[in-house]
């Protein structure tokens, strides 16, 4: 009855919004800003400021042992409300250490679709400000995956990472998880002692003898980037404040595959302003992980199949740097605006890009995405949510996943892009230096960003700009940034000429004399090295734009001149798996499919594989087959997104 008043309250406060004003700290005016749709939390009444974790990881069990102790802000509230899904709650105390006093609390009921989870309701006095939660994991933890050593490089010591953005702290950590809320944490962690723990704070360079960690974030961050990972792992230092840590089997190769890591926090700062989290390094998880990478303050989580070998991926580790200043710095108020997280890091991870590669290369980049997200805004107007082409989303009731498109990404880009192209790249970028300065651990919506956007550049200079369509409009607006690639276009050609029987690749053989053994030998090599030729974006559109009719015999023919099938690079392979289900040669190349989806947890690979393999009845029951195979080494995010698509 208690959490029903509180909500009505909420409700009213929402109503009562006045015009915002960015100039107001967010953090200290949340009464202002609309409720959080996938929080159950009492924000207003009371919040954590600081969160202090003792934590201990059971491989056995599988289990986290916790107490996550709050110390809290409160404007008088009786009740302090958290977020908890797939937690077990063992009591509740309050007050400091050694003073804890045991109280009541409520465990309310799991929303209808088990999207936001259950409502903690702890009983507390107007002036308590310490809560003390005992608690412990389950196997429904969803941010928790338990890898098994036979999933590692090493093969023999076992891992654990956690994922927590969107909604998914809540299922490790019982918290008040919005990202409205900025708090700063600290943890004590206990490990078995031929392990280390590393977490999204600042991390030990080396593995503790007992195997006691203590960790501390000073700067306040929104609960969905807090994050741990125990394993087996080494460091690699590039500078004084930067670095990459992997398991032993894969440290060299990430240490060569990331060396430009120095160059891009120059190139950032010198765009929009200082580092502001000191140190910056990137853990490279085992193969489970289910995104390219994530912006785990201080510490990136990476996925491996960035490690190629050619450094072509690099622009996901850009990318997860450029977080540092949106999203980690200025944060999306609520889920319906994530594209302000992700829009912006992408066009400042181009800029990164184009700052260290020129902007030949950078173009390329923006232009494969925007070919997906012409795709992508195509199938979703055919589908039960077309509206999802807005950059802003009314989220509630749905998962905060489903804003994970490109719309978010790569139309939240271009809308900067077209901005920029408008205003000129001088006063945008000194715009968007200022928005970063002055929303700095803030949190932000649409409705401010449009006021800042209004009051800081458009109005000085009596510019106009069509934002209301960009932002609360689908589709794409006619002033979209039109970009032209000379080398990719060559390659949409060479596509098009393929299909009418017309290979440009290939090969050339040229005989040299070699001595080999002492004897002189006439040696064949191949003098077209066409595939180096090209960065990996360039072969990815190029067989994209390939038919999807192509004959078994044609596709053949391609995988023996090209080498698809063989390619170590994932972004290539998953093309390649995408056109081989649409021709129904998926078949011919089963074990190569298999490994790779037994093996690779990437969803941004993972599920467009299973999708075209189900889409084809020649390939069909190859996704449920391989599917069977691969879930268990699947992080849960993973694995519930595949379990759809193949049911
Ligand atoms: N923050 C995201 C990952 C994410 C988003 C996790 C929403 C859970 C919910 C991360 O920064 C990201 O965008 N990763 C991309 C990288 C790419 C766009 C360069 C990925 O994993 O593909
Ligand atoms: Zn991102």
């Amino acid at each position: 009855m208690k959490h029903a008043l509180i909500s009505c309250f909420l409700l009213l406060l929402a109503a009562c919004d006045g015009p915002s004003n960015p100039k107001v700290a967010a953090t200290e005016q949340l009464s202002e800003l609309p409720k959080d749709d996938h929080s159950y939390s009492n924000l207003n009444q009371i919040r954590t400021k600081h969160l202090h974790l003792d934590l201990e990881v059971d491989f056995q069990s599988k289990k986290i042992y916790g107490i996550a102790s709050h110390t809290m802000i409160n404007n008088g509230a009786d009740t302090a409300i958290f977020d908890i899904k797939g937690l077990q709650i063992q009591k509740v105390t309050l007050g400091k250490k050694g003073h804890e006093k045991e109280t009541s609390f409520a465990i309310g009921p799991m929303d209808k679709d088990s999207i936001i989870g259950q409502a903690l309701l702890v009983d507390v006095e107007p002036s308590t400000t310490k809560v003390n939660i005992y608690y412990q994991t389950t196997e429904n933890s969803d941010a928790l995956d338990w890898l098994d050593s036979s999933l590692t490089s090493s093969k023999n010591k076992p891992f654990l990472y956690t994922q927590g953005q969107a909604i998914l702290t809540r299922t490790w950590i019982p918290c008040q998880d919005s990202p409205s809320n900025r708090i700063t944490y600290s943890a004590s962690v206990k490990v078995p002692a031929d392990l280390m723990a590393l977490m999204s704070a600042r991390n030990p360079k080396k593995r503790a003898l007992d195997g006691h960690y203590h960790f501390e974030l000073t700067k306040p961050i929104p609960s969905y980037l807090i994050a741990l990972a125990v394993g087996d792992i080494r460091y690699h230092a590039f500078s004084a404040n930067s670095g990459v840590y992997a398991e032993k089997e894969l440290i060299d190769a990430c240490a060569r595959e990331f060396v430009a890591i120095p160059k891009m926090i120059d190139a950032a700062e010198q765009l929009y302003g200082p580092y502001r989290w000191d140190q910056y390094d990137v853990l490279v998880l085992p193969y489970s992980f289910p995104f390219g990478g994530m912006e785990n303050p201080m510490l990136t989580f990476a996925n491996p199949t960035l490690i190629t070998g050619d450094r072509s991926l690099v622009s996901v580790i850009a990318h997860e740097l450029a977080h540092s200043w949106s999203g980690n710095l200025v944060t999306n108020h609520n889920w319906n605006d994530f594209w302000l997280n992700e829009g912006t890091t992408v066009y400042f991870e181009n800029r990164i890009m184009e700052a260290l590669y020129g902007k030949e290369i950078a173009d390329i980049l923006a232009l494969v995405e925007f070919d997906e997200l012409q795709d992508e805004i195509a199938s979703m107007n055919q589908s039960a949510h077309p509206e999802d082409s807005k950059l802003h989303m009314e989220l509630a009731g749905r998962d905060p996943d489903d804003a994970m498109t490109d719309v978010a990404y790569v139309k939240g880009a271009f809308f900067l892009k077209s901005l920029e192209a408008k205003v000129g790249r001088q006063k945008f970028d000194a715009f968007l230096k200022g928005y970063f300065a002055h929303f700095a651990f803030q949190t932000i919506d649409a409705i401010r960003f449009i006021d800042y956007l209004n009051a800081d550049l458009l109005k000085k200079d009596k510019l106009s700009f069509n934002y209301n369509e960009w932002i609360y409009e689908k589709g794409l607006p006619k002033n979209c940034l039109q970009l032209e690639s000379v080398r990719l276009n060559s390659m949409i050609q060479s596509a098009h000429l393929f299909a009418q029987g017309k290979l440009s690749f290939k090969p050339k053989y040229q005989y040299k004399t070699k001595r080999i053994h002492g004897r002189k030998r006439r040696v064949k090599t191949n003098i077209h090295t066409q595939y180096q030729d090209r960065i990996i974006q360039e072969w990815q559109l190029f067989i994209r734009n390939l038919p999807s009719d192509l004959s078994i015999n044609k596709m053949r023919e391609l995988d023996r001149d090209l080498h698809f099938s063989a390619t170590g690079n994932s972004e290539v392979l998953t093309e390649w798996f995408i056109l081989s289900a649409k021709t129904g040669y998926a078949v011919q190349i089963r074990p190569v499919l298999e490994r790779f989806l037994v093996k690779v947890g990437r969803r941004k690979y993972v599920l467009p594989i299973y999708d075209a393999l189900m889409q084809n009845p020649k390939t069909k029951h190859l996704a449920s087959e391989l599917f069977e195979k691969a879930k268990n080494n699947y992080h849960a995010v993973t694995r519930k997104s595949v379990a759809e698509i193949v049911k």
